[in-house]
């Protein structure tokens, strides 16, 4: 199935309560969004899967939570200072601020004039100052972090002293970045603040190349195994001149987010970026860099990142290879290919979320059958109660049961459980499964082992 365009996810974002413009009751800000009851859950569980996927399923990858504000310094070393930053042109004609990089045959994608400037290089982060320092005072001046990974690398000989760790290892951490786009857009596809999950795994040189392969391989079934269709998935190999400054292969793991483009090569873009970053990072951030040509000679560094290998008494920089992904971007691809329409008995069409249970926001919704039965209602709210402390259940008896099953479809609830006269006689409820609308009598006491069964299918 094609999936639906990003339009289609903005207004069942926006109505259901997964994602809202930002700032909307004073204008708004330009492509900032806040994630709403719903959306909130879900970005939460998406990144509760990576984490279980990257750190617990594994034996060789710890966590780490570094700051968002480092010491200006990791930003020089690390070349973002003076790399990190996109070709910026001005139409002459219409004023808008366009990337380079991004045009169509040179013209203005506002108002097709081809009368633009030269480019010009525009570093994308955030500039703040630390302390009661003013604007101008360049020693208080620090950045928002435009990636997560270099809190890694600083952090390199803290994890592996503490952690006892040998190669090959890895560290993961997940948190908000900051880049000043140039052309934000597409809904939340690309912002100016962000939520990255990145994966540094460090490996002996000479091994780089095939484990940059095995996670490549890992990364795409990852996201099969969220759910989202493989014919929606695809590699791109980034050529030589699309790399970054540290990277000597990059394949990103693309998803087809604007299904509608008419040329196909542009229906794709990055959901996920594997790099081989080599020995870039831990070689740049230290203060003995052996470089033969005294290149990213480091004063600064007060400490030495190589590693030494006890069993054969070498020391070396390790190379790193990194699985960087958005929690937005997946957000939104999991979003798209779960969305299908589907038209009942009355050739009503209906939307339904068919998320996988894992990401669903709410896992069950109880329902009375009749919202006037004081019994029913006792029951109904009793077997919510019951079941929070192990999963995510909702009490809803503000419409019939028809618009009550329509709604969580809508939201991707997998399992309505509705409590009708007959539970209670035999305290029996119905569970209605959200796919396939079948419904099954199970006993109130084996409700939660059931549900639980289903869900981790
Ligand atoms: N440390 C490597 C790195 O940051 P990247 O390809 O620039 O690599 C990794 O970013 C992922 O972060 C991307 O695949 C994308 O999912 C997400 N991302 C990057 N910029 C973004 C933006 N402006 N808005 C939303 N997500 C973004």
């Amino acid at each position: 199935m094609t999936a639906p365009n990003i339009e289609t996810i903005v207004s069942l974002a926006k109505r259901r309560g997964f994602v809202y413009p930002s700032s909307e009751i004073y204008g708004g800000l330009g492509s900032a969004w806040d994630y709403g009851p719903l959306g909130v859950e879900l970005c939460n569980n998406v990144k509760q899967a990576w984490w279980r996927w990257m750190v617990y399923e594994r034996d060789d990858i710890e966590g780490l939570d570094s700051s968002i504000i480092l010491n200006r310094l990791v930003w020089k070393y690390s070349g973002h200072e003076d790399t990190f930053s996109d070709p910026l042109v001005d139409c002459r004609e219409c004023k808008t601020r366009l990337r380079a990089d991004k045009l169509n045959d040179g013209k203005c994608p506002n108002c097709g004039s081809t009368d633009l400037t030269e480019p010009r290089p525009f570093n994308l982060m955030f500039r703040t100052h630390v302390g009661a320092a003013s604007e101008e005072d360049d020693s208080s001046l620090v950045y928002l972090r435009p990636e997560t990974a270099q809190g890694i690398f600083i952090n390199f000989n803290n994890v592996l002293t503490t952690s006892r760790r040998k190669l090959p290892f890895g560290v993961a951490q997940l948190g908000k970045s900051f880049r000043n786009e140039v052309t934000p857009g597409n809904f939340i596809f690309r912002t100016r603040e962000f939520e990255q999950m990145e994966m540094e795994y460090f490996v002996r040189p000479g091994e780089d190349e095939k484990v940059h392969q095995e996670w490549i391989d890992q990364c795409s079934q990852w996201f099969l195994e969220l759910g989202i269709a493989g014919e929606n998935l695809r590699l791109y190999e980034q050529p030589k001149e699309e790399l970054a400054h540290y990277a000597k292969r990059t394949v990103d793991v693309q998803y087809r987010f604007f299904p509608e483009r008419e040329d196909a090569e542009k229906q794709w873009d990055e959901l996920m970026g594997i790099a081989n970053r080599t020995d870039f990072d831990l070689r740049t951030h230290s203060k003995k860099p052996e470089d033969a040509e005294g290149k990213r000679l480091n004063p600064d560094s007060t400490e030495d990142l190589s590693y030494f290998d006890e069993a054969t008494k070498e020391r070396f920089y390790p190379y790193v290879i990194e699985p960087a992904a958005g929690v937005n971007r997946t957000v939104l691809a999991v979003l798209m290919d779960a969305y299908t329409e589907k038209t009942n008995d009355k050739g009503e069409t209906r939307v339904i979320l068919k998320l996988h249970p894992a990401l669903a926001p709410i896992k069950a919704a109880v329902l009375p059958l009749a919202k006037n039965k004081p019994e029913i209602v006792a029951l109904a709210k009793s077997i919510k109660r019951s079941l929070q402390p192990v999963l995510r259940a909702v009490y809803d008896d503000t419409g019939g049961i028809g618009k009550l099953y329509a709604r969580q479809d809508e939201i991707g609830t997998p399992f309505c459980v509705t409590v009708d006269h007959q539970s209670l006689e035999d305290n029996e409820v119905t569970v209605r499964d959200r796919d396939t609308w079948e419904q099954e009598r199970v006993k109130v006491v084996e409700l939660e082992g059931y549900l639980l069964k289903r869900l981790n299918k």
